[in-house]
């Protein structure tokens, strides 16, 4: 063979090395070199070199695999105790919050009884107070009439001894004929005095039980400010939780392992049905929903230039997708080159799908019927799944933009 016939040959390989990505079908490396070379008329001339090259690709991938498979296995384990530890945690938190709200639910109906007390007591007390300054005014009245009364016997019994007023010496010197006089007013004094007594006593009780209750309606106030506290606090601490048990359920499709979330999730089979599937644009004639993989129809559109289309997939139910994969249209070199992917929980607010913080840029399909799939390392969970177009191929007369697609996953 000359030099250039060798050049040519290294261009096809090279050309389909590149193509293909690392971990691809090698049976689809050699046949497009195959097709390539033998189209260009080379293949007898470097079947072999092909044979050659294929093995000691073939040997490459056979050793990435098993690395990967090294490295994969404790990160998958890792990933399923994390799962099963995250699942956990969330049940301990619910039971947890449930706990809590059972105890705030008891707190609440215990400071409600507590308030109620509180207005009734108060009520009470008032009530009490009304009566006992009344009772206390009119003993106040009555000691004040004893005391007066008092007053007015020792001066009648000093008028009748012949003593000045006010005279208070206890050795008294009087007549007998004056001695009943003076024995019914010591009595009269004797009796006076006993009623000023029981009244003192009255209006002392009267000011103990008001002071009593005083003390307990301030005890109550106290324990209510502290129940408030408390429940502020337990309030808090709900929110708190409600917000980590937001978070760890957000965090849950985070730990689906591919090596057991791979199933197809119903294009090909359709068991998505017809109406779940839906485009930004339809070519008359067509459907989006025959976007399925191996599908004779496929999904196009009008021709255009530039294309910002978009394919969507309603799952019914949020899903967990580890695996998007695509085919170009069966006719005419209609087929995606990249695309991004996009995902909504309510079909309103879509969010890109990153790796690494970045919107991942996929690479699509270069032929019309080989699968072109790619893992995705963050998968998602969620019950709408877009493919946003972002370039394809152009062939320079009709160009239409087209594709057909797969998801794989699990449910829930
Ligand atoms: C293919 O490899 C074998 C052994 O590795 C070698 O003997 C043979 O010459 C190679 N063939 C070509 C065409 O390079
Ligand atoms: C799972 O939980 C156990 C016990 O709480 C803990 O010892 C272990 O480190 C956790 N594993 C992971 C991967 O978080
Ligand atoms: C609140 O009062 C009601 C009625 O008196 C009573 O049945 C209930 O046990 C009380 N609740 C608490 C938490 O004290
Ligand atoms: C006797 O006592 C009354 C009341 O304390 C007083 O008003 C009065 O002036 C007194 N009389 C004399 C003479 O001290
Ligand atoms: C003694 O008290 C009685 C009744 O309370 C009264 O009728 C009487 O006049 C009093 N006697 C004197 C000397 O004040
Ligand atoms: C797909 O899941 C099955 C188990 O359901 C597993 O045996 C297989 O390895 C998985 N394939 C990939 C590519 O992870
Ligand atoms: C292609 O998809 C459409 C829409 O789901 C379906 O009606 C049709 O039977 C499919 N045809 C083939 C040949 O797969
Ligand atoms: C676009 O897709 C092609 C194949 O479809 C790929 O070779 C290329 O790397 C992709 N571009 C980017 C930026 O990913």
């Amino acid at each position: 063979m000359d030099g250039s016939a060798l050049l040519k040959a290294s261009l096809i390989l090279a050309f389909c090395i590149a193509k293909e990505t690392l971990g691809q079908d090698v049976a689809s490396l050699q046949q497009c070199a195959a097709n390539l070379a033998c189209s260009l008329d080379y293949q007898h001339i470097f079947k072999s070199q092909l044979d050659n090259l294929s093995n000691s690709l073939m040997n490459e991938i056979l050793k990435e695999r098993v690395s990967m498979n090294t490295d994969m296995v404790p990160m998958m384990r890792d990933l399923d105790i994390l799962k099963y530890n995250t699942s956990n945690q969330i049940d301990g938190m619910v039971r947890h919050i449930g706990t809590i709200d059972a105890e705030l639910a008891h707190d609440r109906e215990y400071l409600g009884n507590l308030t109620r007390g509180l207005y009734i007591l108060n009520n009470e007390f008032h009530a009490e107070q009304v009566v006992r300054y009344q009772d206390v005014h009119k003993l106040v009245t009555e000691l004040d009439g004893v005391k007066h009364n008092i007053a007015v016997l020792k001066n009648s019994l000093n008028q009748l001894l012949g003593l000045p007023e006010n005279y208070t010496d206890p050795a008294l010197h009087y007549c007998p004929e004056k001695d009943a006089v003076i024995l019914e007013l010591q009595h009269n004094l004797t009796k006076l005095n006993s009623q000023y007594l029981i009244a003192d006593t009255a209006s002392n009780n009267a000011q103990a039980i008001m002071f009593l209750l005083q003390k307990q309606v301030v005890d109550l106030k106290g324990n209510v400010a502290i129940l408030t506290n408390e429940l502020d606090m337990k309030n808090k601490i709900i929110t708190s939780l409600q917000i980590q048990l937001q978070n760890a359920k957000n965090n849950q499709g985070r730990h689906v392992s591919v090596e057991s979330c791979n199933a197809s999730l119903g294009m090909e089979s359709g068991n998505i049905q017809d109406s779940a599937i839906t485009a930004s644009d339809v070519h008359q004639g067509y459907t989006a929903s025959a976007a399925r993989l191996n599908n004779k129809s496929g999904w196009y559109t009008s021709e255009k230039a530039q294309s910002q289309d978009w394919l969507q997939i309603d799952l019914g139910q949020p899903q967990y997708v580890t695996i998007v994969a695509t085919q170009g249209a069966p006719c005419c070199e209609v087929m995606v080159t990249n695309y991004t992917l996009q995902y909504s929980q309510d079909n309103i607010v879509w969010k890109d799908y990153e790796e690494h913080c970045q919107i991942k840029l996929f690479s699509g399909n270069s032929d019309q019927t080989s699968v072109v799939a790619h893992t995705l390392s963050d998968p998602i969970f969620s019950r709408f799944i877009r493919f946003v177009v972002k370039d394809f191929k152009k062939d320079g007369s009709s160009n239409y933009v087209g594709m057909r697609v797969e998801l794989f996953g699990c449910t829930v």
